[in-house]
């Protein structure tokens, strides 16, 4: 690639000035994560990205397929696009008329990409979730001239290496350890979407969130993969001797990772969250539901028990640790004693906050070959059961928070009731807000101690005790 220092930068055959990308991204943190090494990979073509539509060059939407409501979402944005073609978008500068191009791509356009380009006229190419780091040979395609197009192929190479993109200016990252999932949940569409687990080789992950630690001030890693637990399974490696290592990184202060299945927690793992002193004080194990024979007919592999002793052993490995969850209601023919095994479960666990979703039929999975007799009515009104159960429980749980100083990593501001309130997450992941001391300060990305003075079931409140600054001492 050739690059000039002035506006444009030659690619190829390819003149490209400086252009605007918007992008709409769904789903998980991993899609997330796709979309911000999307835009890394986008400014060598000299794109940089925007959040207002109109002043878009380039519309990508980066698709989720776990749920219908996620697709609809999606066909409806992207159903809007349509007069992007009808009444182009006049460039301000020029005067003529912008050729927007659109583009798909994620879960949704790896398995549904082709049929997408044909239904949709104003879209121009879509792409699966294999070929993120090619996104910049597709854009080059697409402003040479080439359109409808759809590339869907998974990587073949045996190792999975990548180098992390990270957003400038932030001191946290995600870092991909494993992509793909092979345990075929028999409810879920992201096997079908990410296809076959692949790890990343541990040595070089360590080598990665050094560099990103010494290089780019990156403090707090969240390592991700839809099953993390499985990372290095086919090199010898493992989670937790990963985690060991990256606990030795100076300079580095949190160490997170998500997600975790249940069936693949060592004790090697268990007993790291003892040890390592970089390791958060949370925990993500979703647990779908509370009955053993809703657990067998989802394949989730473990049973009740086994997850609450999992849970005894983490919390004994680390007595502040706070576990969270996701729940689904309303899997195919789950009965009353069923929901109320989940129910009971939310007193046993004690979980400090749970993303819950009623059951989505999704095309091509197991749980769709169940003659299931459950009504949408009956999904919602045992989530909305399980939510206000697990309110209370929250409510209470947080309220021993007060009165007691959390350490927080600085990441937002927002004004409520008139008064400007900083944002941010302990190390247990609860969201805290409070005021700043110094009116017009900004503390964004500022380690400080906040005293908590009252919480509800979703926020809580302190007020600031000592301001670290960027840098810990
Ligand atoms: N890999 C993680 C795991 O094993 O739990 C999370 C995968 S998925 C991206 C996130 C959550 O979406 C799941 O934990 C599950 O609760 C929910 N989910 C997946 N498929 C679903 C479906 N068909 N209907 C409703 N919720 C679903
Ligand atoms: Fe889906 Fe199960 Fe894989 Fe999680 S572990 S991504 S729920 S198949
Ligand atoms: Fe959705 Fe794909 Fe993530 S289906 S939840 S974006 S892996």
């Amino acid at each position: 690639m050739e690059s000039t220092n002035t506006k444009s930068v030659k690619v190829g055959e390819l003149d490209f000035p400086p252009r605007k990308v918007w992008m709409k991204t769904y789903g998980c943190q991993m899609n997330y994560h796709d979309s911000e090494r999307i835009v890394s990979h986008l400014s060598n073509l000299n794109f940089t990205l925007t959040d207002e539509k109109t002043e878009a060059d380039l519309v990508i939407f980066n698709t989720c397929a776990v749920r219908d409501l996620a697709n609809q979402k999606f066909y409806s944005a992207l159903g809007e696009t349509k007069h992007i073609r009808e009444n182009p978008v006049i460039d301000p500068e020029t005067g003529l008329k912008k050729d927007v191009i659109i583009a798909a791509g994620g879960c949704i356009a790896q398995t549904e990409g082709k049929d997408l380009v044909k239904k949709y006229k104003q879209l121009d190419f879509a792409f699966g979730t294999d070929v993120i780091d090619n996104i910049g040979e597709m854009v080059y395609r697409a402003y040479a001239g080439e359109k409808k197009f759809t590339v869907t192929t998974w990587d073949k190479s045996d190792n999975y290496s990548i180098e992390t993109k990270i957003t400038p200016g932030t001191p946290m990252a995600f870092v991909n350890i494993i992509k793909g999932c092979d345990k075929f949940c028999s409810y879920c569409i992201v096997p079908f979407t990410r296809g076959r687990e692949k790890s990343r080789r541990l040595h070089e992950v360590v080598t990665d969130v050094r560099r990103l630690v010494e290089y780019s001030g990156i403090q707090e890693v969240t390592l991700l993969g839809q099953n993390v637990n499985s990372f290095g399974k086919d090199n010898g490696e493992s989670l937790a001797m990963l985690i060991q290592e990256l606990d030795q990184i100076n300079g580095l202060q949190r160490l997170r990772y998500t997600t975790s299945h249940p069936y693949d927690v060592t004790d090697e793992l268990v007993a790291i969250h003892g040890s390592a002193k970089k390791l958060v004080n949370h925990l993500h194990l979703p647990v779908q539901s509370g009955s053993n024979t809703v657990l067998q007919r989802m394949l989730r592999e473990y049973t009740i028990e086994h997850y609450l002793t999992l849970l005894a052993k983490m919390r004994k490995a680390n007595p502040e640790i706070i576990i969270t969850t996701d729940m689904i209601a309303g899997f195919p023919n789950e009965t009353e004693e069923e929901h109320h095994a989940t129910m009971d479960l939310l007193d046993k666990a004690q979980f400090d906050f749970i993303y819950g979703y009623t059951y989505s039929p999704r095309k091509g999975t197991k749980a769709t070959r169940i003659n299931d007799v459950l009504t949408d009515d009956i999904r919602l009104r045992r989530l909305k059961e399980i939510q206000d159960k697990q309110m209370k429980i929250q409510a209470s749980l947080r309220g021993e928070m007060i009165g007691k100083t959390y350490r927080v990593l600085v990441e937002d501001k927002n004004i409520s009731k008139g008064v400007m309130k900083w944002s941010g997450r302990t190390s247990c992941h609860r969201l805290v807000h409070f005021e700043g001391d110094i009116p017009d300060k900004n503390y964004q990305w500022h380690w400080v101690d906040v005293e908590i003075t009252s919480v509800t079931a979703l926020s809580t409140q302190g007020k600031l005790i000592t301001d670290f600054g960027k840098i810990l001492p």
